[in-house]
């Protein structure tokens, strides 16, 4: 087994290696962003698209953008070629940097990046057969736009999702506050993951404001896929009762790609198997894919 290794502010590093200092702030207060972008083929996949959502969650929390898009691509593509890793996950993460702790942005802090590679394991599903899922209230701050390494509402709606042995979990932001555990409100989207509905042909998901990240997955079926299959969408708020109505369901990102549920809080969804819509878009994505990193096919 080759040695995991990570990159420091550029530099190679193994992953055991000890590197953080206590004071990081990233560790302290999860005043940090990140970003998960899939190795296909020894290649990234829309890796543009991943470093421009990382500009703008740098911008979002006011950290300033010390690397270029070239140099961060160049980090890539060395984690790749030192790795050997073929088809895997790239995980990169910046944080405001090293200071004294103190609540407010330090005077002088550098930001530092750390990234590490990761193989990605088969899936332990077929994603072909579907997946179940689970309702919960959104607990996260309001600016889920951001992809902020502070993951705490995320982590706690997956393990919700985990304890009813389902998939995902599938976030609503209440209208009541958050300790209310009604599911009065609107479904934002997964606690990794983007949600969508189809009901009479057209793709209903959440629009991208404050309340949902805009996944790149999410991007790649809005402006490529669905508009080359002549599917519409929707970019409207709905409720669990529209969800738990709609003929299909899925969910996408990074590591699912396209993932159908079949089931919601137990009920079906539609007839209970994976809709025409959502083969259709899996079909599609695993296309795009294959063209852009060069998979023959
Ligand atoms: N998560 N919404 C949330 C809250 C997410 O954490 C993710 C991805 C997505 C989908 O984004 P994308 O299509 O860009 O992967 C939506 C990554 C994979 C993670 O945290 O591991």
């Amino acid at each position: 087994m080759m040695e995991a290794i990570g990159l420091i502010d550029g530099k190679l590093i193994g992953l055991r290696e000890k590197v953080i200092e206590i004071e990081d702030r990233g560790y302290q207060f999860g005043d940090g962003v990140y970003e998960v972008t899939r190795i296909y083929n020894g290649r990234p996949f829309a890796l543009k698209l991943h470093m421009e959502r990382l500009f703008r969650s740098l911008a979002g929390l006011r950290i300033p953008a010390t690397y270029s898009f070239e140099e961060l691509a160049g980090f890539h593509q060395l984690l790749i070629e030192k790795s050997g890793v073929v088809d895997g996950t790239v995980y990169l993460q910046i944080t405001r940097g090293l200071a004294p702790r103190g609540h407010a942005f330090p005077d002088e802090a550098t930001p530092r990046l750390t990234m590490s590679i990761q193989p990605m394991a088969p899936p332990q599903f077929s994603r072909a057969n579907g997946v179940k899922a689970i309702f919960v209230p959104d607990e996260r701050w309001l600016r889920c736009d951001i992809k902020t390494i502070n993951l705490l509402g995320n982590i706690l709606a997956k393990q919700r999702a985990k304890e009813a042995g389902v998939y995902e979990a599938v976030q609503v932001r209440q209208k009541e506050p958050a300790s209310n555990q009604s599911l009065d409100g609107v479904v934002t989207e997964g606690s990794s993951s983007n949600f969508f509905a189809v009901q009479d042909g057209k793709l209903w998901t959440h629009p991208a404001n404050h309340l949902i990240l805009t996944g790149i997955s999410r991007t790649v079926i809005l402006q490529e896929l669905a508009p080359k299959l002549g599917i519409s969408v929707v970019e409207k708020p709905f409720d669990v009762a529209f969800a738990k109505n709609a003929q299909e369901a899925f969910v996408a990102s990074t590591t699912s790609e396209v993932t159908p549920i079949i089931a919601l809080d137990g009920a079906p969804v539609g007839n209970g198997k994976v809709g025409p819509v959502s083969c259709r878009l899996m079909e599609a994505f695993s296309g795009f894919v294959a063209k852009e990193c060069g998979i023959p096919r």
